[in-house]
């Protein structure tokens, strides 16, 4: 996987063929600020951020691709398999701080994917957030990804303390943790999509290895509350999984997101432990895992993996956030 180099950055959407200083400035002002974000765009988006159809806007993106691709940063069309194995090859994965669950996920979360963990209330997806603020720092050797964090925290319910009390249970450097982790506070559905959108720039900014979005439904859930409005949030939620999805790629960054399960009345009558946000989030997820409480325990099962075998395993929450069970002090003076 190629990295962005200088000239590329040094690249500006000016630089585009049929990109004029205005719509240079409307790209901007939809969040686009270079010729990679405009490569990674969704057309019918920027058709709409730039108020033109959306044949202009795909050549405006198929524009910004060529060039990339010309500078060598983007992989040229077709790959063969074995070019494809070699950048398979430059995937790291992190260790979600439990061995058990680290197996069911084949080695941990990786890069170039979208994790996505869902489950009820309670059932820990957070706290497997804040336990990957601190894991994926770690150097690779230790089962890290040896890079920053950008949390976009949409549920408010992100808590410093729990990262600090995770990283000093694990043994490190608390304030080094802190300083590694970007909070972004997402307020509305638009600014959500206006923050993923221009994530390509945090991810540079910030040295970023790892992306986290906690929750990816519930702003457009509530906004969207109306069954007659259904189809554009399908639209919207699309529209972010879709550069998420590229970004993990392009970028070799892990992304994680949370989901909710979906309640009645949506599920009067069909699987109450369904993942919320349909189709849309599943089908660009590369991993499902559907998560539920047993006791004091946790269950987490794979969903869907074109190769995991289908298996689920236990963990547990305590001090060092994600734990083993049998790893867990708690659990041990149990037993005694
Ligand atoms: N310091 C801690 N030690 C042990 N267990 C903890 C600790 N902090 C949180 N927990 C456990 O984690 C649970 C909360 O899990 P979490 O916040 O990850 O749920 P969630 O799946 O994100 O739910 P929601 O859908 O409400 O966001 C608590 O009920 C508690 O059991
Ligand atoms: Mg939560």
């Amino acid at each position: 996987m190629s990295e962005p180099s200088k000239s590329v950055a040094e690249l500006e959407i000016e630089d585009i063929d049929g990109v004029g200083p205005t719509t240079a400035r409307k790209m901007r002002e939809a969040g686009i600020n270079s010729v990679m974000e405009l490569a990674t765009a969704v057309p019918e988006e920027l058709a709409a951020d730039l108020g033109g159809s959306k044949d202009s806007a795909s050549n405006f993106i198929m524009a910004a691709q060529k060039l990339l691709r010309e500078s060598g940063v983007l992989d040229n069309e077709f790959t063969t398999a074995d070019v494809e194995l070699e950048k398979r090859k430059s995937l790291l994965r992190c260790t979600t701080g439990s061995k058990a669950l680290d197996e069911l996920l084949l080695g941990g979360i990786e890069t170039q994917a979208i994790t996505e963990f869902y489950g009820e209330f309670g059932s820990g997806k957070s706290q497997i957030c804040h336990t990957l603020c601190v894991t994926s720092q770690l150097p690779p050797s230790e089962g890290g990804l040896g890079g920053a964090v950008i949390l976009i925290d949409t549920e408010g319910t992100f808590r410093p303390e729990r990262v600090d009390q995770i990283a000093r249970a694990r043994g490190l450097n608390s304030d080094e943790v802190l300083k590694k982790i970007a909070i972004c506070k997402a307020y509305n559905s638009s600014h959500l999509e206006l923050v993923v959108k221009s994530l390509g720039k945090y991810i540079d900014d910030f040295k970023a290895k790892l992306i986290i979005i906690d929750s990816i439904i519930s702003l457009h859930r509530a906004e969207f509350a109306g069954r007659g409005t259904l189809a554009d949030r399908q639209q919207r939620l699309n529209g972010i999984m879709h550069k998420l999805v590229r970004t993990a790629e392009i970028y070799n960054v892990a992304i994680v997101v949370t989901n909710q399960v979906q309640s009645t009345p949506d599920t009067f009558f069909g699987d109450p432990t369904k993942p919320a946000g349909g189709n849309v989030i599943g089908h660009a997820s590369t991993y499902r895992v559907y998560l539920r409480k047993a006791g004091t325990d946790r269950v987490a099962k794979i969903i869907d993996s074109p190769y995991h075998p289908y298996q689920d395993t236990r963990f547990t929450v305590n001090e060092k956030g994600i734990d083993d069970i049998e790893d867990s002090p708690k659990k041990k003076k149990d037993d005694d």
